[in-house]
């Protein structure tokens, strides 16, 4: 019996640290560079002046063929994220056009964004995306780094390693973004792009960044790679714009359950004192 139990805790321990990636197969786990952000382990926050770069890389150059459907303007200037003020948030959101309506007369208008509606989406269906992409459909970004979580490797896959070293979403989507190279065979596809950290190694999607393709406030050298890394955060923000409060309230449970299980154990001790056993 003992046996059993000692066969089953052992099980449960190694279940827990494999990562639910690893354990649902098929997608998950891609080839990418372990790049470390800020934001990784139990204590990790987002660097506020690289989210505002990353929404800059986003707003300049994703936002043309990519949506963000689920994220809100009013986000932007929210507790945990590139924390704009309300005023620049309220700037941003009225750069958008948004369709509503009707109006009295019935009809649809346009109007400038405000803070209470989502991203607006450069395309108004998927259909009207593939069309304006040679067929390929941009996938809206707003989980994207969730989506494509996970690594490549045995060890990897436990979850012990994406504790320490990040997801792997914001890795991949660095990776990918940086990774654009000539095919080493020299072929050529149509309408493709070799790309080494994409499944299949050929995508539809140009090379989006260029050296200087966006122009920093903050004067951070606007390499590839730094853009790549920045958008890359600002995406996994969008995905879990609540991810700094749920480390805190995380590590709080932790804590109290720590302090608890002291005192039931001292509550224990002094029940079974003059017990005899
Ligand atoms: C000219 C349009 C265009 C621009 C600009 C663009 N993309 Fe894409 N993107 C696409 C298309 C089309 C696909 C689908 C590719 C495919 O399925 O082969 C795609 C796919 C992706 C994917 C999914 C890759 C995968 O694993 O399936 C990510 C992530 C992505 N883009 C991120 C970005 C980011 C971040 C930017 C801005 C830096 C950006 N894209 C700019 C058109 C674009």
């Amino acid at each position: 019996m003992k046996k059993l139990f000692k066969s089953l805790a052992i099980a449960g321990i190694l279940g827990a640290l494999m990562s639910p990636q690893a354990m649902a197969s098929g997608d998950g786990p891609k080839n990418a560079k372990n790049y470390s952000f800020s934001f990784e382990g139990i204590f990790g926050t987002f660097d506020r002046a690289q989210l505002k770069r990353g929404f800059l890389v986003y707003q300049e150059v994703c936002a043309g063929c990519h949506g963000l459907k689920l994220v809100n303007y009013r986000n932007l200037a929210e507790p945990g994220g590139p924390e704009f003020t309300k005023t620049e948030a309220k700037a941003i959101a009225a750069e958008a056009e948004v369709n509503d309506g009707p109006n009295a007369e019935g009809e649809m208008f346009d109007r400038p964004g405000k803070l209470s509606d989502k991203f607006v989406s450069p395309y108004p269906n998927d259909e009207a995306a593939k069309a304006g992409n040679n067929g390929a459909l941009p996938p809206d970004l707003s989980l994207i780094t969730k989506s494509r979580s996970g690594w490549h490797g045995s060890l990897k896959s436990l979850y012990l390693y994406s504790l320490f070293n990040g997801s792997g979403g914001p890795e991949y989507i660095t990776s990918l973004l940086a990774g654009y190279a000539d095919d080493p065979h020299g072929e050529e596809k149509e309408g493709l792009n070799y790309n080494p950290y994409f499944t299949g190694n050929w995508i539809a999607m140009p090379s989006p960044l260029s050296d200087d393709g966006v122009e920093y406030a903050d004067g951070t050298k606007a390499t590839v790679e730094q853009q790549a890394k920045d958008v890359a955060v600002f995406l996994a923000w969008a995905a879990e714009p609540k991810m700094e409060e749920r480390k805190k309230l995380g590590f709080m449970v932790l804590l109290y359950m720590l302090v608890f299980s002291v005192l039931l154990y001292l509550v224990k001790k002094a029940i079974w004192r003059n017990v005899k056993h």
